[in-house]
C-alpha cells in the first residue's frame, strides 16, 4: 500500500500516512509555460495506492489525476483509490436550460473509469442521495464531517444556534446539532447569480444569541454574508460561521469578515487559513474498512 499525494495537499496526507502508517510519496508535477501539466509517479508502485488530492479549481487537477491514474495502471497498479476530500462538479447535477452539460455525471463517469474507488468528504448532493449515483461503482463513499465540526464547536461553545443558510445545509446542520445538542433553524435561499442571492430568515428568535453559520462550502462567501446581515438585524450577539469546505474564492474570506463575522472556521480539506478541523482520523477510518 502507498499513499500518492500531490503537493497542495501534501500537509494532509503525511498526517494521514502518520495515522493509517502507510508510506506516503509526492507526485512531481510541472506545469509548462503553455498550461500542459507533466505528472510523475515513482518508477515503482505497488499494487494497490491512494491517491489524494482535493479537487477545487478543479479543471488541470482532472486532468493531472487522469494522467496519474493512467501512469500509475502502466506501472502495474491494481485498485487505485481516489481521495479527494473535497469533490468538484457534484453541483451542477441537472440541465436548467436545454443543451446544458450535467457535469455531475459526466464527472462522475470519468472518475468511476478511472479509480476503483472514491472517498470524499460532505460531497454537495442534492437530487441524488448517494455518491455511487454519480459515480457508479461499488466504493463512492461520501463521509461526513459533522463529528469533527461538532467536537471541535463543542469545546468553545456552551451554547449557540446553529444556523443552515438553505435547504441542502439541513443535512449538515441538523447531523451537528444534534451532536452537540444546541437548537438550530434553517433559512430559504433563492440563487441568482454567482454573487447574487436572496434569503428569508425561519421564524426563530435569534435575539441576544450566539450563532454559527453551517455550509459545506463557501465558495464567493455571498451566502455567508447574506445570512450574517439578516441574522445582525435579528439581534444575534456574535455570528461565526463553520463550514466543511473552505473554497473562499477571490475576495471571499475579506468580505465574510468585513460584513461582521468575527471567526470562520473550516476543515482541511482545502489548504486555507481558517483550516484548523483535521479529517485524517475520519479518512484514515473510511480506508480501513474499504481494505
Ligand atoms: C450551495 O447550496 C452550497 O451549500 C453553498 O451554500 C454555496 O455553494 C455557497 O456559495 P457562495 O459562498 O458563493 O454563496
Amino acid at each position: 500500500m502507498l499513499i500518492l499525494a500531490f503537493d497542495d495537499y501534501i500537509e494532509q496526507a503525511r498526517r494521514l500516512s502518520n495515522t493509517l502508517d502507510f508510506p506516503l510519496q509526492k507526485v512531481y508535477l510541472h506545469h509548462f509555460p503553455d498550461g500542459e501539466s507533466l505528472v510523475r509517479l515513482p518508477p515503482s508502485i505497488p499494487e494497490h495506492i491512494i491517491i489524494c488530492r482535493s479537487l477545487n479549481q478543479p479543471n488541470d487537477k482532472l486532468i493531472e489525476l487522469m494522467l496519474c491514474a493512467k501512469t500509475a495502471r502502466q506501472l502495474g497498479a491494481k485498485r487505485i483509490t481516489l481521495l479527494a476530500p473535497y469533490l468538484c462538479y457534484m453541483r451542477q447535477d441537472t440541465a436548467n436550460q436545454p443543451g446544458e452539460a450535467i457535469s455531475q455525471q459526466i464527472i462522475g463517469q470519468l472518475l468511476a473509469e478511472l479509480f476503483d474507488d472514491v472517498i470524499t468528504v460532505d460531497s454537495h448532493l442534492h437530487r441524488i442521495s448517494k455518491l455511487n449515483q454519480a459515480i457508479a461503482i461499488e466504493h463512492a463513499i461520501s463521509l461526513t464531517a459533522a463529528d469533527e465540526i461538532a467536537s471541535f464547536l463543542k469545546q468553545k461553545f456552551d451554547y449557540a444556534v446553529l444556523f443552515g443558510p438553505d435547504a441542502e445545509s439541513q443535512q449538515w446542520v441538523a447531523a451537528i446539532a444534534k451532536k452537540v445538542g444546541f437548537d438550530y433553524a434553517v433559512a430559504n435561499k433563492i440563487r441568482q447569480g454567482d454573487t447574487q442571492v436572496i434569503m428569508t430568515l425561519p421564524a426563530f428568535d435569534f435575539a441576544n444569541k450566539p450563532v454559527i453559520i453551517i455550509d459545506d462550502m463557501a465558495s464567493t462567501g455571498r451566502t455567508i454574508t447574506k445570512a450574517t446581515g439578516l441574522l445582525q438585524k435579528a439581534g444575534a450577539t456574535q455570528i461565526n460561521v463553520a463550514v466543511t469546505h473552505a473554497l473562499f474564492c477571490g475576495d471571499a474570506k475579506e468580505h465574510i469578515l468585513n460584513s461582521g463575522v468575527k471567526q470562520i472556521w473550516s476543515t482541511d480539506s482545502i489548504n486555507h487559513s481558517s483550516a484548523c478541523i483535521h479529517l485524517d482520523n475520519l479518512l484514515a477510518k473510511a480506508i480501513k474498512q474499504i481494505y
